[in-house]
């Protein structure tokens, strides 16, 4: 049995997020979506059970997938949950150098190898950062995220009733 760990910030987690973990799915046994901080990205607009919690909701079909959350390296999380490889998607070629040496920084520490992916090009625009910028600023993303992750942003972000932002 193959088992793979997709770690991401998921701040929120978007359709393209869910285009990788359909598709793992489809080619692994068992596919382990985790929440991590990105130490380069600063404080985020959930936390982490928040964005473990959309990870559930939008996961729920999907029998082979399970979803976690850490504070900590990758590849210790990788070692925790057993997983035989890291996945991660490449959108473009700008993509590539930062996880390329992520890659290799993992494997460095640990032995565990990275296998990539490549996003649909209909969806290697879209970014958490992004999709986070468009809803302040009051733009529509019912195209580009799950329904309950629009929902959670607007509440969060938007300016209409329930914000809390
Ligand atoms: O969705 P992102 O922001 O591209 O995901 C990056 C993430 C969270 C996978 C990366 O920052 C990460 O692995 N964070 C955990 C801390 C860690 O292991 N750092 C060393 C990476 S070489």
């Amino acid at each position: 049995m193959t088992r793979v760990l997709y770690p991401g910030s998921f701040d929120p987690v978007h359709n393209g997020h869910v285009e990788m973990v359909e598709t793992a799915a489809g080619l692994f046994e068992e596919v382990v979506v985790a929440a991590l901080i990105n130490p380069s990205k600063g404080g985020g607009l959930f936390d982490l059970e928040e964005r473990m919690a959309l990870l559930d909701e939008c996961f729920e079909h999907l029998t082979n997938v399970r979803t976690t959350m850490f504070d900590g390296l990758v590849v210790d999380l990788a070692s925790e949950v057993g997983a035989d490889f890291i996945i991660k998607g490449l959108r473009a070629v700008s993509d590539f150098e930062s996880e390329l040496q992520m890659a290799q920084m993992n494997a460095a520490i640990s032995g565990v190898q990275t296998l990539f992916l490549p996003t649909a090009s209909r969806r290697s625009f879209l970014a958490s950062r992004l999709i986070r910028e468009v809803v302040r600023l009051g733009g529509n993303v019912s195209d580009m995220v799950p329904e309950p992750v629009r929902h959670r942003l607007e509440g969060r972000l938007g300016s209409g009733p329930g914000s809390d932002g």
